[in-house]
């Protein structure tokens, strides 16, 4: 069942179901994928770059209590008449936007059995040729290319592709960790081994699969019968495992070496440095911001003398700030 060399790819898949516990209360009622990163919620990025990069078909895999984002990406109607009557045009802009981005469209995953059974959602919508699946706690610095270099080695090679970024083995325990062979590409290399989430003793490398995949259809037929792994679920690097190790008609499983900005909101601190590093090189928020983060970074340490001669609060009540 292969497919046809140089398919072009037109789908993106971008599984949305995940229940978000790391961001509670935050995400008691609004999708962790609504949470603004600067303004602007962390999915339109993933969606954008979709776009960016060709794909102008979109599906989301959501879940329970993910209509937010359904409405993210709808028409506004009366907020949208209220900018127009007011002759806002830039906030009628910013508004329009997300509804005009891309065509999408959603499926529900059911149960939340895991990544890999969230691309198995998208079966039907996909068909028989090539996709892109996007997770959403990763963003990529649109200044960087990844997706575009993806889909091209997988129109070259029509094989499976993974994004892998090098992280600090004693990080590889938080990703697919891959067994890589260099090719005669510098930053392409043959996967020849996928471990979902290592000790970092046993991992095979520090290559992290970071949140980009580009798969050929062959995909679906594996995970239709991918057993539970880590953590009980049903992991897209398990079915992974199987194409890199499987028939040679089934397409190898590549990966194109990432070595620019990525951002990681999936967790609270890396979500808080997202959004630093996203702020001082905004435009319109920049300049401002870069100036106040100097001056704040350089009363850090009187602000840290000053918070630790603070009496403890005895009950789990917040201390009011010393200063704004
Ligand atoms: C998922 C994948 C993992 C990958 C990671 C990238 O894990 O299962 O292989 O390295 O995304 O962000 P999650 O972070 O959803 O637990």
């Amino acid at each position: 069942m292969s497919v046809p060399i140089g398919h072009p790819v037109t789908k993106a898949v971008i599984p949305v179901a995940g229940l978000g516990t790391r961001f509670l209360p935050a995400t008691k009622a609004l999708p962790k994928e609504m949470l603004p990163v600067v303004d602007t919620p962390a999915i339109q990025y993933v969606v954008h770059e979709a776009v960016e990069a060709g794909l102008q078909d979109v599906l989301l895999v959501t879940g329970r209590n993910k209509n937010a984002l359904e409405n993210h990406f709808d028409r506004a109607t009366e907020l949208e008449q209220m900018l127009e009557a007011k002759g806002d045009t830039e906030k009628l802009s910013r508004v329009r936007f997300s509804t005009d981005l891309a065509d999408i469209h959603y499926t529900r995953q059911g149960d939340p059995k895991g990544l890999g059974h969230a691309v198995l959602r998208a079966k039907r919508h996909v068909g028989r040729v090539p996709f892109a699946v996007l997770l959403g706690d990763d963003i990529i610095d649109e200044r960087d290319i990844l997706l575009a270099r993806m889909l091209e080695v997988q129109r070259e090679r029509n094989t499976t592709v993974v994004a892998l970024l090098e992280v600090p083995y004693s990080q590889i325990h938080l990703y697919g960790a891959a067994a890589v062979e260099g090719t005669d590409e510098e930053d392409v290399v043959r996967i020849t081994g996928l471990v979902e989430k290592p000790d970092a003793a046993e991992a095979p490398s520090n290559y992290a699969i970071i949140g980009r995949y580009v798969l050929r259809p062959e995909i679906f037929d594996i995970l239709e019968h991918t057993r539970p792994g880590k953590g009980g679920e049903i992991q897209l690097t398990d079915a992974l495992q199987e194409l890199a190790v499987g028939p040679e008609e089934n397409g190898k499983v590549y990966g194109v070496i990432f070595r620019g900005r990525r951002y990681d909101t999936g967790d609270r601190l890396d979500y808080l440095k997202s959004i630093v590093r996203i702020a001082v090189d905004r435009e319109d928020l920049g300049p401002e911001f870069r100036t106040w983060l100097r001056e704040f970074a350089a009363e850090l340490p009187e602000r840290l003398v000053a918070a630790d001669a603070l009496p403890v609060p005895s009950t789990g009540s917040i201390p009011s700030p010393v200063s704004k």
